[in-house]
Parts: structure tokens; C-alpha cells; sequence
């Protein structure tokens, strides 16, 4: 009973745990191990249990120096993983293995070294762009005003790239780090507000520019994050599309709140579709440092509305434009 309890026991850790006898032959492991290893079998040696020659010199190490031996491993079978291995000597020459799974760990660390990456990259490539600019206006003694103007009109695009990019990341920050505060909002009014604030920089581009807003869906929503949804949401289909027509419609529909921006522009190809929401993803990095994106708009959006309990999509076909729909929950969760 007690030896019953103890497996028990055993089997609802989440750690993988193995006990191999003298020749390294595995002659118990509990459900996490087995499942992390995808096999039922013990009475099989360790090598052939884990597949991992990495644990195999752990357990070998633990054993000759008779001390508890520890090890970040990457396993490959039966699918990729990062644990920490700790070998323990323990009675009649037997070695206990505990393996704790941490590829979670690793996944985010690596996010979060990409993201420091990203960000330093975005940050050089304008500061490099302003200190030649700068340099070559201090070196040239007799510039033309007209050519020392273009110089200093460039420094100021490249200095407002870096503010964008500055608000972006501390909304991305703050969306990430505070729980939104929702209140009832009528969603009707702030989506005809900042529809309107777009509506000049449609027309200067000579777009057509709609909204079509049912009255007064009340949703529990923290504005100023959603005013960031919209916004993003309609700055890009104004950015990415030459010609044609933008719309912005609001509808409730069956408990939901739905948000929808239409645009007739370049469109998104079924390749780069699935990644557009990423950190930092960009389709035409070339094309859109003209036009000033960083690519964290979107990353912005779904991490916001995602908050909200909602959901965003995209449907798009390459050369006749993208509707982006978000999707909100109008019942207090
Ligand atoms: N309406 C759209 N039509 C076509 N492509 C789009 C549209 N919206 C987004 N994209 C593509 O998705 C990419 C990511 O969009 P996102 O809003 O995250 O970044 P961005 O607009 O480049 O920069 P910003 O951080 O200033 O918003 C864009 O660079 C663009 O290639
Ligand atoms: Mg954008």
C-alpha cells in the first residue's frame, strides 16, 4: 500500500523521474518521464529510454563522482525539449533522475533577447541616419540653404520615426503590464470620433472614406486602448492603400461587438499573413521605412483585444486590399 501510494505520488509530479539500477538499465519512471518520452517500456537501458547520449554522461558523471549532478539538456526524442537533469546516487548503486521540462522558459527567454534585438536594430539604423546628417552638415562650410533644409528635413522624419517608435513600445509595455480597466463604453461614439480624426489624411490621399456605425453598442472596454485598436487599425489601412476606398463599420451581433476596417489597398499575401501580428513584422521592410511603420501596430491591436476577450482576423488577397475584423465580447465576463 505504501509503495502504491508512493507511485501514486509520483505520478501526479510534474517533473519526469527515472530510477536506472547499476548498469544503467531504467527500471522505473513515472508518468511524466513516460510521457516525455513517449514510451511505456523500462527493463531498457537509459540510452534507449531517452535517446540522449547528454543525460546518459550526466548519469555516468553522478555515478563515478558519487554526487548529485545537474545539467540544462536538449532532448530531440521523441520531439525537442529543454530540461534540467539532476542525477542523484542513492542505495544499492541506483541513480534517481529528475527531470523538470523548462522549454517554456527557454521560448520566452529567447522572445524576450529577439525583442532587445529588434529594438536596438530600430533604434541604430535612424540614429545612424541623424549623425551623418548632422556630420555632413558640419563639415560642408557653404552649404546651400536649400541643400542644409533637405539634410534637416530628413533628421526631422528620422527623429519622428523614433518618437513613434518610442509610444509604441511604452503602449505595448502598458498593454502587456497593467490589466485594462474596463468600463461600460459606448463603443458607437469613440469608433465616429477617431473614424472622423481620419478622415482628413483619407482624403488627402484622394481615398474614399466611410463609416457605417450602428448606434450605441455599449461594450466593457478600456478606452484608450481601444482608441490604440482603432487607430492602428485605420492608420494602416490608409498607409497600404494607394487608391480606392477605406470604411470603418460597427455592428453588434449576437452578443458581439463587431469592428470591421475595409481597404482596397496592396493587400497581404497568404505567406506573410499568419505572421503580420508579430513583433516587429514588417512584409516590405524597404517600402515601409518610407512610409515610417516599426511593426508593432498590430502586435499592439491583438495583445489589446485579446485582453478584452476578443479576437482579431484578417482576410486579405494581394492586390485588392485587407478587412481586418475584431471581435468583442459586449457581456461584463
Ligand atoms: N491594411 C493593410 N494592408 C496591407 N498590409 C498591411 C495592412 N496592415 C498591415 N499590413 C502589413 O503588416 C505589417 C505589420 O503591420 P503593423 O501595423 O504591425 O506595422 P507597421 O504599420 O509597419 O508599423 P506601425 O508599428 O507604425 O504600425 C505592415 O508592415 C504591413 O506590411
Ligand atoms: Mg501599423
Amino acid at each position: 500500500d505504501r509503495v502504491r501510494l508512493l507511485e501514486d505520488i509520483l505520478d501526479s509530479l510534474d517533473v519526469g523521474a527515472l530510477v536506472c539500477d547499476e548498469n544503467y538499465k531504467v527500471i522505473s519512471a513515472n508518468r511524466a518521464a513516460r510521457e516525455m518520452f513517449g514510451s511505456e517500456e523500462t527493463e531498457r537501458s537509459l540510452l534507449e529510454f531517452t535517446m540522449s547520449n547528454e543525460l546518459r554522461a550526466l548519469a555516468e558523471r553522478a555515478r563515478v563522482s558519487r554526487e548529485a549532478t545537474e545539467e540544462k539538456i536538449e532532448l530531440s526524442h521523441p520531439r525537442s525539449r529543454h530540461v534540467i537533469a539532476r542525477v542523484r546516487p542513492c542505495a544499492s548503486d541506483r541513480l534517481l533522475l529528475a527531470l523538470a521540462d523548462v522549454s517554456e522558459l527557454v521560448r520566452l527567454e529567447r522572445v524576450r533577447s529577439d525583442f532587445v534585438a529588434n529594438v536596438s536594430h530600430e533604434l541604430r539604423t535612424p540614429l545612424a541616419s541623424i549623425k551623418a546628417l548632422a556630420e555632413t552638415i558640419a563639415e560642408e562650410e557653404n552649404m546651400e540653404r536649400d541643400e542644409m533644409n533637405h539634410h534637416l528635413h530628413r533628421i526631422t522624419g528620422e527623429v519622428d520615426r523614433l518618437t513613434a517608435l518610442s509610444n509604441d513600445l511604452l503602449t505595448l509595455s502598458e498593454a502587456e503590464s497593467k490589466p485594462s480597466r474596463k468600463a461600460q463604453v459606448n463603443l458607437s461614439q469613440v469608433a465616429r470620433e477617431i473614424g472622423e480624426q481620419y478622415r482628413p489624411q483619407a482624403e488627402r490621399k484622394g481615398l474614399g472614406y466611410s463609416l457605417h456605425i450602428e448606434d450605441d453598442v455599449v461594450v466593457p472596454l478600456d478606452r484608450d486602448q481601444i482608441v490604440q485598436v482603432l487607430a492602428n487599425l485605420l492608420s494602416n489601412a490608409i498607409r497600404y492603400t494607394p487608391e480606392g476606398a477605406v470604411s470603418l463599420t460597427l455592428s453588434a451581433q449576437n452578443g458581439t461587438a463587431v469592428l470591421q476596417v475595409k481597404d482596397t489597398g496592396i493587400g497581404i499575401s497568404r505567406e506573410d499573413l499568419p505572421r503580420i501580428f508579430e513583433r516587429f513584422y514588417r512584409v516590405d521592410k524597404a517600402r515601409s521605412r518610407e512610409t515610417g511603420g516599426t511593426g508593432l501596430g498590430l502586435s499592439i491591436v491583438r495583445h489589446i483585444v485579446n485582453a478584452h476577450g476578443g479576437e482579431v482576423d484578417v482576410e486579405s488577397a494581394v492586390g485588392s486590399g485587407s478587412t481586418f475584423t475584431v471581435r468583442l465580447p459586449i457581456e461584463r465576463a
